[in-house]
């Protein structure tokens, strides 16, 4: 038995934190779920978007499955997302995406794995006012030698582990010489010690291009915090969208697993929400858990479902069906 944290946060999370626990249940995984509340409608009734109990429950159990959280827009409270892989050292946040069976898309070979760093750059939220009129702020961006070591060794471990033929590390050092410099400068230098991994750099503007142009020529990708972040959704538009795109945000010791897309508030409560990104989120844990045959069967069901089933799916990916529908489709294969 694998105890696990489950926060089913804002928005759609709730809905496809559920669907995720029927699927799993129903795969005969054995997780003790421990719930803990995070998020902005945990704020609005405790005035505290994250309670000491939830931080807890997390230093205890060491992992995480976790809903999105919704962060004002602007000012307001800071993002507990990044709190949390700011707090546990979650320093590489590992994005997958890949072509699934029978999904609209014009392109069929992606199989991406992306890896963001995920402690600093721009988002460790230190900003300010230079004027007292408001008219001038500024925002600075912290790139270290260790955090940038760890997320790249990280990348390059994963490419040596599963086979992967390239490593892509993609930054803007014309421009930010210093950070993102000292980001590519150690990339070239442990590229030295992975010869078996093709080692290649972009500059994040041309990256975009050729993502949309020929996905199929990337392989493994490292970069920094802010490029990851939009380079993971623009992966994701490449294989049908937010709604099946999974992650893990990994530390040395503790991890918490969530999609790549937020809490989606334009379609919370209608029964819109696709449930894949979170339940393939939850594929990594098993995964990291050891139980990765159990992983496998369920990746195997949801392709079954989409491969003949797909009335059942969700609207987004091209169904005609609810949530709950297509969870009750996964849930019947893997009880067959
Ligand atoms: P979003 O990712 O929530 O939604 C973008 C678009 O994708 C929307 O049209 C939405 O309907 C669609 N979408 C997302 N997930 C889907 C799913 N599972 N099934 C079907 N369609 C899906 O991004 P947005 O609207 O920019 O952000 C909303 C809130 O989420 C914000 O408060 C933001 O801060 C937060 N957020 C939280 C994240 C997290 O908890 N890790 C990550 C990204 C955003
Ligand atoms: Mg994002």
């Amino acid at each position: 038995m694998h105890n696990v944290v489950l926060i089913p946060g804002d928005g759609i999370g709730p809905e496809i934190t559920e669907s995720v626990k029927r699927v799993l249940h129903a795969s005969g995984a054995k997780i003790n779920w421990i719930e803990c509340e995070a998020g902005e409608g945990t704020f609005k009734r405790t005035g505290n978007p994250i309670p000491d109990e939830t931080i807890q429950a997390i230093e205890k159990y060491r992992v995480a499955l976790k809903g999105p959280l919704t962060t004002p827009v602007g000012a307001g409270f800071r993002s507990i997302n990044v709190a949390l892989r700011q707090q546990f050292d979650l320093y590489s946040n590992i994005r997958p995406a890949k072509s699934l069976p029978n999904i609209d898309s014009p392109f069929r070979e992606v199989n991406i794995v992306l890896f963001r760093e995920n402690t600093q750059g721009l988002y460790i939220g230190k900003e300010h006012w230079v004027d007292d009129e408001k008219k001038h702020a500024e925002s600075i961006a912290v790139v270290t030698r260790d955090a940038s070591e760890k997320i790249i060794r990280a990348a390059f471990e994963y490419a040596k582990k599963y086979n992967r033929k390239k490593l892509t590390l993609v930054h803007k050092a014309n421009i930010l010489k210093l950070t993102t410099g000292l980001f590519l400068e150690i990339g070239k230098e442990i590229a030295t010690d992975y010869p078996e991994v093709e080692f290649e750099d972009l500059i994040v503007d041309n990256m975009a291009m050729q993502m949309v142009l020929k996905p199929s020529q990337f392989d493994v990708i490292v970069t920094t915090n802010l490029f990851g972040d939009i380079l993971s959704d623009l992966a994701s538009g490449l294989v049908g969208g937010l709604g099946v795109t999974g992650a893990a945000n990994i530390g040395d010791d503790a991890a918490m697993f969530e999609a790549v897309h937020g809490s989606a508030p334009d379609i919370a409560g209608q029964g819109l929400a696709n449930p894949t990104a979170l339940l393939f989120s939850a594929l990594m844990m098993l995964d990291y858990l050891g139980e990765s045959r159990i992983s496998e069967k369920i990746r195997a069901a949801v392709y079954t479902v989409l491969q003949d089933y797909k009335t059942e799916c969700t609207k987004d990916i091209g169904g005609e069906g609810t949530t709950e529908s297509y969870t009750n489709a996964i849930c019947r294969i893997l009880e067959d």
